[in-house]
């Protein structure tokens, strides 16, 4: 089919599909447009590369389903607070709970106010949604992620290793089959601790959790880093700290010290693509990385995936208010992902053939790929 019969079948598929996505929505993609929508999170292979970030839409086995039955690539769960065998946590600040959360506009986009933390239910009902999140992983429904923040140490202190032993080894011994994939969050409420006050114990950290974890079991390690309140070479300096790592979360939300909460929204995304267009000294094989932060259109997937992300992770589209989405039925993620993919202006589909038609992406064998997107220099 030319380059103008795709975009006029998108704008037909994107109409009939208000009503239900087809489930398996990449290989229609394949098939009527020849488009590969193939994407990697961590070194496993995804049909697409849309995920859920870690939070309040991953914390029960029924929002998982409802996930996997959506078509989502992947789902990170929601951060757990790591502990020793005694059960003392020594991030326990972070174990906090709150109810509400509240859904608003922010510039021309939107953030989530909420200030609560991670996991605040005991550590066991952790691990029976890491053996259900298992479950869907081993049946191919749903790749699931579990998070963790573990001990942190001050300059001048050791890591509790033994919070890092008990929780890792608990994390493989549910999930069972090695290798275990695994997030550490650094979050935004931690840039705005005074925890992370000093650069030089923030790249300490990073330089050592990953052998931290690691010496505890056979981890597959993606660090999500926070967007710390320093300059942007600094963010990059973390980057570069943070090597050892599989993969790079990149970026957790901003911090509004003022206010004493997380936000996202258009500011997030301009400095997220802003640090990640900055050139960076290492020579290495670098982390993969997994984009996150005001991810509400494929156009932005398309700004994230330029700049070397291999997967992308949303919270907050996720969670708008029903007559934000275009579709008519389905859950909000069946909603979201209509949208993100089949939108005939900013839709992912659109934007690769808006690519292909401007010369800056070509088709291999016949065939447009994501992955193409983060090879070179296609911006
Ligand atoms: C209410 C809420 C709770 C969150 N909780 C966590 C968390 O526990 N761990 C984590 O790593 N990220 C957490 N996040 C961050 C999201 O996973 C995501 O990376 C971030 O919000 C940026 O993406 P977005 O702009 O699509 O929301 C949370 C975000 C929100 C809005």
């Amino acid at each position: 089919m030319s380059n103008s019969g795709s975009r006029a079948s998108l704008t037909r598929d994107f109409e009939r599909f208000k009503r239900g996505l087809p489930h398996d929505f990449p290989s229609h993609v394949r098939d009527s447009y020849r488009i590969d929508l193939s994407a990697r999170y961590l070194g496993q292979p995804l049909p697409h590369p849309i995920g859920k970030g870690s939070g309040q839409l991953s914390l029960n086995s029924g929002q998982l389903e409802t996930d996997a039955e959506a078509g989502l690539a992947f789902a990170v769960l929601k951060t757990v607070i790591a502990q020793d065998a005694t059960g003392d946590q020594s991030m326990a600040a972070w174990a906090i709970h709150e109810t509400k959360m509240k859904v608003e506009r922010r510039g021309a986009g939107w953030t989530v106010t909420w200030k609560g933390r991670g996991w605040d239910r005991p550590f066991d009902e952790y691990l029976a949604l890491v053996r259900a999140g298992r479950d869907l992983t081993r049946d191919r429904r749903l790749l699931a992620v579990p998070s963790v923040k573990y001990h942190l140490p001050r300059l001048d202190e050791p890591f509790r290793d033994a919070e890092y032993a008990h929780t890792t080894r608990a994390l493989a011994t549910a999930w069972g089959d090695p290798p275990l994939l695994l997030e550490k969050d650094f979050s935004p409420t931690l840039a705005g601790d005074r925890l992370a006050d000093e650069k030089q114990q923030i790249l300490r950290w990073l330089r050592e959790v990953p052998q931290r974890i690691r010496a505890h079991g056979d981890v597959r390690l993606a660090m999500k880093l926070m967007n710390a309140r320093f300059d942007d070479d600094f963010q990059r300096e973390m980057m570069d700290a943070a090597r050892d790592a599989d993969a790079l979360v990149v970026f957790n939300r901003l911090f509004d010290a003022q206010q004493g909460v997380a936000y996202g929204g258009p500011e997030l995304s301009d400095r997220n693509l802003r640090v990640l267009d900055r050139p960076s000294d290492r020579q290495t094989v670098r982390p993969s990385l997994s984009g996150t932060g005001n991810i509400h259109s494929g156009r932005m997937i398309v700004e994230y995936a330029l700049r070397g992300c291999s997967s992308v992770q949303l919270h907050t589209f996720f969670q708008l208010p029903l007559e934000e989405y275009s579709a008519t039925d389905g859950s909000r993620t069946q909603r979201g992902l209509h949208a993100l993919i089949f939108d005939p202006r900013d839709g992912l589909v659109a934007v690769m053939l808006e690519r292909e038609a401007a010369g800056t992406l070509e088709r291999r064998a016949g065939e447009l790929h994501f992955l193409d997107l983060g090879l070179g220099e296609n911006h």
